[in-house]
């Protein structure tokens, strides 16, 4: 995709979540819609890779741990692949009608899995960025980051569960990786935070669900409220 407007000069509010497998962002975000849901806030759920028809052939191949020896570069290409599709399809056409679009990983998953665990590097990953996608910037970004060792083990847990019960969706490829590979993974989470920390907000260590619902509660209000502000004076 070779955008022709500015993704970054729209009404909406993009919103995104971060964070190792394992790290309760699935969690975190059903909490946060039930929330929203009871107290009427619209908004709009997507995730990456995955959130359109084409995204979701392409998440089954990155995912399905019969992918074997997919290149690192390969990996790249195609989590941009995902996203182009969906910033035309799903994100830029929400933001542009003054939607709230939550989304499930974005790009600083791409520059901590492929650029730090994969050993790409930020600066390849950032420059496919800004040509494929225009540069498109969240507003928020909120980064779960417990315990390194626990988020895996519960990554793994639940992976030997699903296969348990038959499921016939395979998306362990990521999970099977070895310790070093989500060691960089999530040292490179952290260079993102403290670069971009007016947009990243850290919720750190083994916190229980409930306290970590509060904590992202408390980064988003203020911020959806000057949001809401301003939409409601421009309507
Ligand atoms: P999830 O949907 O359960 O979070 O799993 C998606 C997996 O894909 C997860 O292991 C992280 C990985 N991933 C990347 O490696 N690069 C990316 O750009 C994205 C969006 C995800």
């Amino acid at each position: 995709m070779c955008p022709d407007r500015d993704l970054n000069a729209r009404p909406g509010f993009f919103l995104t979540f971060e964070g190792l497998d394992g790290s309760g962002k699935t969690t975190q975000i059903r909490r946060l819609t039930d929330t929203f849901d009871s107290d009427g806030t619209p908004y709009l759920v997507t995730r990456q890779p995955g959130g359109t028809a084409f995204g979701d052939r392409i998440r089954a191949l990155l995912l399905d741990s019969k992918s074997e020896g997919l290149a690192p570069r390969t990996e790249l290409a195609m989590m941009f692949a995902d996203r182009a599709q969906a910033i035309q399809e799903v994100i830029a056409p929400a933001l542009a009608a003054d939607k709230l679009v939550i989304c499930d990983r974005f790009t600083d998953s791409t520059e901590a899995y492929q650029g730090g665990g994969r050993n790409l590097g930020s600066d390849l990953v950032l420059s496919l960025h800004r040509l494929i996608c225009g540069d498109l910037q969240p507003d928020l970004t909120i980064l779960l980051l417990p315990d390194l060792q626990a988020s895996l083990a519960r990554a793994r847990r639940r992976n030997t569960r699903k296969s348990r019960r038959g499921s016939k969706k395979d998306e362990s490829r990521f999970e099977a990786e070895h310790d070093a590979f989500f060691l960089r993974v999530y040292e490179k989470y952290r260079e993102i935070a403290a670069r971009e920390h007016q947009r990243v907000v850290i919720i750190e260590g083994e916190l229980d669900v409930d306290e970590v619902h509060a904590r992202v509660m408390k980064a988003i209000s203020e911020r959806l409220k000057q949001w809401q502000t301003q939409s409601a004076n421009s309507a």
